[in-house]
């Protein structure tokens, strides 16, 4: 699978967002990572569908991530799709009707992904492999960047690789919290292809290094 790298512009400067999400495209961004926070599913809140659009209207084209860290999920899946996102995920515990919500993400021609926190099992998506074209493992506790990687993620991240492969589905696996230069390349061997970065990269002293050496060290292997 192809290898992507998405900054998370929860650590931008909000007052220059814009020119921040121009700045990690040209540095190599593949993705935008977009983190909702609600401060209610999470102790923190942050941007919602109007910012969404607004990067839309800045002429921001690549893909937006929309992570949700909220609760409920279904009203914000569909503000967000008509704001222009791309790929949207949630977490399970945060909706009452998993397979509803995935389904409204669908319907929105928007990538539909399934957020596990780090001590949530894998056996949540037993039922939605079928429905589903990504899966976010988070590697720290939602709610802030900044975070250190929770090295058992590891092991997850490799039993959910398995699960998939065995599965015969198209579905790919998301990373976020805690990565950076030092262990992007563990995450890429024991399975993922998209890697989350917030911290590693808007608070290097250059987003071109920062992200080109994320990109040598997974394409090293
Ligand atoms: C945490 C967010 C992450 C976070 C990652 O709740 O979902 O996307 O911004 O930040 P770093 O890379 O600094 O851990
Ligand atoms: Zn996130």
């Amino acid at each position: 699978m192809k290898n992507f790298i998405a900054p998370s512009i929860l650590s931008a400067d909000f007052a220059k967002l814009g020119k921040e999400v121009d700045d990690v495209i040209l540095a190599g961004a593949d993705i935008v990572h977009f983190d909702v926070m609600d401060n209610h599913y999470v102790p923190n809140l942050t941007i919602g569908p109007l910012v969404c659009k607004s990067l839309k209207d800045y002429g921001i084209k690549k893909p937006i991530d929309v992570h949700l860290m909220t609760t409920p999920v279904d009203d914000l899946i569909i503000q967000f799709c008509d704001a222009g996102a791309s790929m949207v995920s949630f977490h399970p515990e945060a909706t009452q009707h998993i397979d509803r919500s995935v389904e409204l993400i669908k319907s929105r021609n928007c990538k539909a992904g399934i957020a596990l926190n780090p001590a949530s099992p894998l056996s949540l998506l037993d039922h939605i492999l079928d429905k589903i074209d990504f899966i976010l493992i988070m590697s720290v506790n939602p709610g802030f960047g900044g975070q250190k990687f929770i090295e058992k993620s590891l092991d997850k991240i490799k039993k959910c690789k398995e699960m998939i492969d065995k599965s015969g589905y198209n579905i790919e696996i998301e990373v976020d919290g805690g990565i950076g230069i030092n262990n992007i390349r563990s995450i890429k061997e024991a399975g993922a292809n998209i890697f989350v970065a917030g911290s590693a990269i808007f608070n290097s002293d250059s987003y071109d290094d920062a992200i080109k050496k994320m990109k040598q060290e997974i394409s090293a292997n």
